[in-house]
């Protein structure tokens, strides 16, 4: 099973794509997970993806494109995978089509997580971050069992530096430009499915199931 995660920034993804990566034993991929360990790890693709990241921009795509395709044709990824933010531009798409269809494969399922801009910069400043293992949480809705640590690995949540109220309303700018077409990308080609993420992480997880399959 290959899935795509649409979304905005702060819709939900990366917590639903954990749930569905658990249920469904298939390996997460999270291009923003992959950037931030990166750049934790002081490597050269870090540093070239952090200015970017930082200013709320995208990372271009001539780096993003080649790391997200490489990791796809790692051996765990034989059964499926769940994307969690890519693609994020047309280009993008159309180079995982174009890969995906030399193996006369495809994407299965893209799930648009919808939640209102409004409702996203609240999300965003409770959010905390585990810059080790990639899960996430929330102040208010998500808390970790010990404040301030990962329950899964250990390490301390930050909040991301991109989480900072002006640079999420970039990333929402950029999102509204660069990254809603999609959806009409997915539509065309009968794999989208639209889900109400302003639901409490359970019923939206439900919702997604139902869509998927048991
Ligand atoms: P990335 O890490 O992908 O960030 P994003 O798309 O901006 O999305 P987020 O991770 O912020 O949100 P999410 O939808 O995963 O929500 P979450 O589940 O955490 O990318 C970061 C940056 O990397 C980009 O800006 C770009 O620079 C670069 N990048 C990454 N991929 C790229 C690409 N393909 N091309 C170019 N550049 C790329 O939830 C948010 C919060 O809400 C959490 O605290 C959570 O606990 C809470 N929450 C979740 N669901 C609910 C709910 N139903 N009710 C209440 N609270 C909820
Ligand atoms: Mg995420």
């Amino acid at each position: 099973m290959k899935i795509v995660m649409l979304g905005a920034p702060g819709a939900g993804k990366g917590t639903q794509a954990d749930k569905i990566a658990e249920k469904y034993n298939i390996p997460h991929i999270s291009t923003g997970d992959i950037f931030r360990s990166n750049i934790k790890a002081g490597t050269e693709l870090g540093k070239k993806a952090k200015s970017f990241i930082d200013q709320g921009l995208l990372v271009p795509d001539e780096v993003t494109i080649g790391m997200l395709l490489d990791r796809i044709h790692e051996a765990d990824c034989e059964n499926g995978y769940i994307l969690d933010g890519f693609p994020r531009t047309i280009p993008q798409a159309e180079s995982l089509t174009a890969a995906l269809k030399e193996n006369g494969e495809a994407i299965d399922f893209a799930l648009d997580v919808e939640v209102p801009d409004a409702n996203i910069v609240n999300r965003m400043a409770g959010r905390r971050a585990c810059l080790k293992c990639g899960a996430t949480y929330h102040t208010e809705f998500a808390a970790p069992k010990k404040e301030g640590i990962c329950d899964k690995c250990g390490s301390e949540l930050v909040l991301r530096d991109d989480d900072k109220p002006e640079t999420v309303q970039k990333r929402l700018e950029v999102y509204h430009e660069q990254t809603h077409p999609l959806i009409d990308y997915y539509k065309k080609k009968g794999v989208l499915h639209a889900i109400d993420g302003t639901l409490s992480m359970e019923t939206v997880f439900k919702n997604i199931v139902d869509i998927l399959g048991a």
